[in-house]
């Protein structure tokens, strides 16, 4: 059966190791196999559920394109585009927010934990914000949604939306999606703290590698990394109660397409010192190409604008005859 594929990532600036192992490697296997249809989306909208200054969001929107490029994403094979150009996405998400109820969005957790004690004060943006993941993914027929760990209650959320709608309606307009949570780096945490994950919003550089990060920058998070006195656990058992350690082997495991157990076996009983050298290594000789390619696309605005708008095109091709469809389904005119 052919997978059509959605995902989309916040153009917040500080791209970092997380997003890439977590989502943007998968996206790139996932275009390259063969029947697939995927659709990547810079979700720009989503970010503004946040305040932005004006003139850096453009340049994020433009960085996080330039991700996706740098990373193998290929704009003849992929739907690349930025989610403002289409209006659908909002018309949608308005609709699909008279289907989900209250309850479901207020068990979010990652809303609870953005939002914190201060709830009264944040925006109602943030509050609907997986609503609009769900017009998203269901505006393009998705099957499968290649996600980090941290996605996956807001894909069942969708899943609950477009069950509801498909009941509600008696149709089967909306394909009921899986998320794709692939690769031994679903949740990769902070190079400061195994225990917490590795995020954008971290005020410390040093707890995240980023895209844009040269070789030495690289070799030298890694190298700064925090670890535990003890030399690396020879099993998972061991491993999964240190946070720190897992965390590397786990990065490492990602980075060279290998199962954890095997790196376990090799540097089971081992210092940190040298496991570090190694990381460090294999970190920059996988990421600095990336961050090579993205630098040099930044300083070509036009292409990386004409990438984007080609996208919006074909972005809309799919997305408008779906629209078109609810908005039929539901009894409202359209033309
Ligand atoms: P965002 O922009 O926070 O993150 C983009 C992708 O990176 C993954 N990710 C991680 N994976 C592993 N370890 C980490 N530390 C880590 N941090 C982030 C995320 O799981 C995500 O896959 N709501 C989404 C964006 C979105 C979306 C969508 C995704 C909007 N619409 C439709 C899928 C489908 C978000 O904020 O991701």
């Amino acid at each position: 059966m052919k997978k059509k594929i959605f995902s989309g990532v916040q153009p917040t600036g500080n791209l970092h190791l997380g997003n890439y192992l977590g989502a943007i490697k998968n996206f790139v296997a996932l275009q390259n196999e063969k029947d697939n249809e995927c659709v990547y989306c810079v979700v720009d909208l989503h970010a503004i559920t946040v305040k932005q200054d004006p003139k850096v969001l453009k340049d994020n929107i433009r960085e996080t394109t330039a991700a996706f490029l740098a990373s193998g994403l290929d704009y003849r094979k992929s739907i690349i585009f930025n989610q403002s150009l289409v209006p659908a996405h909002s018309e949608g998400s308005w609709i699909l927010g008279c289907i989900a109820r209250m309850g479901w969005l207020n068990r979010m957790t990652q809303f609870k934990e953005k939002a914190g004690k201060d709830k009264e004060k944040v925006s109602v943006g943030l509050y609907i914000y997986p609503i609009l993941m769900a017009a998203d993914i269901l505006l393009y027929d998705s099957t499968h949604v290649p996600v980090g760990e941290d996605q996956k209650q807001h894909l069942e959320l969708t899943r609950d939306i477009a069950q509801k709608f498909n009941n509600d309606f008696k149709t089967d307009i909306f394909p009921i999606p899986e998320p794709l949570i692939l690769g031994e780096a679903t949740r990769v945490m902070s190079l400061r703290d195994g225990l917490k994950k590795m995020s954008k919003s971290d005020p410390s550089d040093y707890s995240r590698i980023m895209l844009s990060d040269s070789e030495d920058e690289i070799v030298k998070k890694i190298k700064k990394a925090k670890t535990d006195p003890l030399p690396l656990p020879d099993n998972l058992d061991d491993a999964k109660n240190r946070p720190e350690a897992i965390n590397l082997l786990t990065i490492y495991a990602a980075l060279s397409d290998q199962e954890i157990g095997t790196v376990i076996s090799e540097y089971g009983g081992k210092e940190f010192s040298q496991f570090k050298n190694d990381l460090g290594e294999l970190a920059s000789a996988k990421l600095s190409p990336i961050s090579v390619e993205m630098n040099k696309l930044m300083k070509d605005e036009n292409y990386l604008d004409s990438v984007i708008i080609k996208g919006k095109e074909r972005a809309i091709n799919v997305a408008d005859p779906v629209l078109n469809k609810i908005y039929e389904i539901i009894g409202l005119f359209r033309g």
